[in-house]
């Protein structure tokens, strides 16, 4: 009786999640909602930029894209810089940047001037969006660790929604009003920087530089029994051993089967970019316009729908990505996808002349955006860092983050010319036309990885099993 209590008591305490991890889960979140906000801030933004430096579309393009080249580049130092100084150290240097890019887009007296606050943003956003979530999955206990990294793409969506809503809210002000929309943003950073000092370092990263004792304390802190401290460190230890075996570019040199799942994830990458769906995250009153919407408070209420339909159905993607697999939800998505994008160029073609009309144009748009956020938005993020092996998944992942800006900022800088030179029906058939061949893609190259462990697909991927088929 007494020794049933005793164990019951134990296994309690072994299984509290103690606040301490939730709030330094709650703070790597919070550089997902700065991702999130640096993304969606530029759409409501641009027409007061244009209306202050009277700049051409080219230029505005520009403006859009230098924060995904900063992203790129940060992406490609990330995980050097959070090997060097630390988890810890790393996020404290990307609030820094939030805030200085911040304060100098709101004060930017030239394109060029902006062009660079908006570099130095991408450096924030590319170096927090490698280091949070690693930091997530390094303190999070393991029965909680699927879902924080969920929350955090949740965090994305949701930093996309608050700027959005801060745009409208904003634009009501008199005179240059894309300054506060821009700086603004100043104000989360700061409160990242306060919260970051306050967290503990990663006890995996100390362990990595052989600072075993500060890896205990650090445990002590985030674990509630003694017991459970003691399995992780033996744990980590264990990984430590793997992970120094070999470094991540020369495995690549040597390893064919680790050549095919960098591409894969680079492909995945790819494919997510090129559905278009920052044509709508970044050009949104845009498009609304073309489709006759022409009242500017009209265009940003409809930005902050589009917002909202994209955080909720990343809820669907989250709810079923275990019950019917990534491929029935990547495929559904896909076709979702073709069809809203075929619908909008067609209506955009025949003329959105009624109010009947315009309201399609609309629906299609966000069924578009629904489509994304269900399947390729959330899924492409977690089958990148499913197929590559452990000792090259930080090398793996950083390939296919640094090709996700790259193509990021393709679309985001050339969006405006093409729209320019071949028009709405085009550009939009266009995209359907290739969210249609996407799905060949998947039925080809993506393997479904529902259910199996990640030591089973790294087994199929390494004895040479066709990407289709490494999870099963
Ligand atoms: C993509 C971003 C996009 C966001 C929209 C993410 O998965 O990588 O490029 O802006 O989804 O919610």
């Amino acid at each position: 009786m007494a020794d049933s209590a005793s164990s019951s008591l134990m296994k309690e305490q072994t299984d509290k999640i103690v606040p301490m991890v939730w709030f330094s889960c709650a703070l790597a979140a919070l550089a997902g909602l700065l991702f999130g906000m640096d993304v969606g801030v530029i759409s409501g933004a641009q027409a007061g930029i244009e209306a202050t430096f009277q700049i051409s579309e080219q230029m505005m393009g520009w403006i859009v894209g230098s924060m995904m080249l900063g992203a790129a580049i940060g992406a490609f130092g990330a995980g050097q810089i959070s090997r060097l100084l630390g988890r810890k150290k790393s996020l404290l240097l990307s609030a820094v940047l939030f805030v200085a890019g911040s304060l100098l887009a709101a004060w930017s007296w030239s394109p060029a001037v902006l062009i660079a606050a908006r570099i130095l943003l991408g450096l924030a956003v590319g170096i927090a969006s490698f280091t949070a979530p690693l930091y997530l999955s390094e303190i999070a206990p393991e029965r909680i660790r699927g879902t924080t990294i969920s929350m955090y793409q949740l965090m994305v969506t949701v930093g996309i929604l608050a700027a959005f809503l801060s745009n409208t809210a904003l634009s009501y002000l008199e005179g240059e009003s894309w300054r506060w929309m821009l700086g603004v943003i100043a104000i989360p950073a700061v409160l990242l920087f306060v919260g970051v000092l306050m967290m503990p370092n990663s006890p995996r990263w100390l362990a990595s530089q052989e600072r075993y004792n500060e890896a205990r304390q650090v445990l002590n802190k985030l674990r509630s029994g003694e017991h459970e401290v003691e399995n992780e460190m033996d744990e980590i230890q264990e990984s430590m051993k793997l992970e120094q075996h070999t470094s991540g570019w020369a495995m690549f040199r040597s390893n064919p089967n680790f050549r095919r799942s960098v591409t894969l994830g680079v492909a995945l990458q790819l494919v997510q970019q090129f559905t278009g769906i920052n044509v709508i995250m970044y050009y949104a009153p845009k498009i609304f316009q073309l489709t006759g919407f022409e009242d500017t408070a009209a265009q940003l209420w409809s930005t902050v729908i589009v917002g909202l339909v994209n955080v909720f159905a990343t809820f669907i993607a989250i709810g079923f990505v275990d019950r019917w697999g990534r491929k029935p939800i990547l495929y559904t998505g896909f076709a979702i996808m073709t069809v809203s994008m075929a619908v909008l160029g067609t209506l955009l073609n025949i003329g959105t002349t009624t109010a009947a009309l315009q309201y399609t144009a609309m629906t299609a748009l966000l069924v578009f955006v629904a489509g994304f956020a269900m399947s390729a938005g959330p899924l492409v993020w977690t089958l990148c860092a499913e197929i590559q092996p452990l000792k090259g998944r930080d090398f793996g992942i950083t390939c296919s983050t640094v090709a996700n800006w790259v193509a990021n900022m393709i679309v985001g800088t050339y969006f405006l010319v093409i729209i320019n030179n071949a028009g709405g029906p085009i550009t939009f058939w266009l995209l359907a036309a290739i969210n249609f061949l996407f799905v060949f893609f998947i039925a080809v190259f993506v393997p479904e990885t529902k259910g199996i462990s990640l030591e089973k697909i790294e087994k199929n991927l390494m004895s040479g099993k066709s990407l289709r088929n490494i999870g099963t």
